[in-house]
């Protein structure tokens, strides 16, 4: 099964970048048959081109993943070509549904938690503006996001291969 999934936070420099190198990670890790197509975009301009915050960086490294995406805005093409749209928050969620005009645009989108089991509903707060610990936080609340969303992604292959 092919599947690609976008993650979405507002800059695309510190959640959905982390989020992504997390996920190809855990992917790479788990040696399913599933082929994923993973990328990130912010649902603003700001840091198009740049690589993730450092902050972001430093943390992911301690974490053994390596990020090194470079920002981009989300554009409403990414609304046919993504099977997974999925916001960090319910900020970025109501953003989202807004740019989507089509039923079957609005029903990829997802909050990163959705499909989580401790979680799931809650938002990835910005850690943007805070310390190191912010980073921290954002990365296990990805670890519970993307295992959960991967084990779906199992679970959707077993039903249609
Ligand atoms: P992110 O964090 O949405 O997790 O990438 C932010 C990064 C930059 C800004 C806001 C949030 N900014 O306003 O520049």
């Amino acid at each position: 099964m092919k599947r690609e999934v976008l993650f979405v936070c507002l800059g695309n420099i510190c959640r959905s970048p982390a989020a992504e190198g997390m996920l190809r990670q855990m992917h790479s890790q788990s040696h399913s048959p599933l082929e994923l197509t993973i990328e990130s975009a912010g649902t603003g301009g700001w840091h198009v081109g740049e690589l993730p915050d450092k902050r972001m960086r430093e943390a992911a490294k301690q974490r053994g993943i390596t990020l090194e995406s470079h920002a981009q805005q989300f554009n409403p093409a990414f609304f046919d070509r993504f099977h997974y749209i999925l916001a960090a928050d319910s900020w970025v969620m109501k953003e989202l549904l807004t740019m989507a005009k089509e039923t079957a645009h609005k029903d990829k989108v997802f909050l990163f938690s959705h499909f989580a089991s401790k979680i799931a509903g809650q938002d990835v707060p910005d850690p943007y503006y805070g310390g190191e610990e912010d980073f921290h936080r954002v990365l296990d609340l990805l670890e519970d996001a993307c295992q959960g969303f991967l084990d779906h992604l199992h679970e959707e292959a077993r039903k249609r291969p």
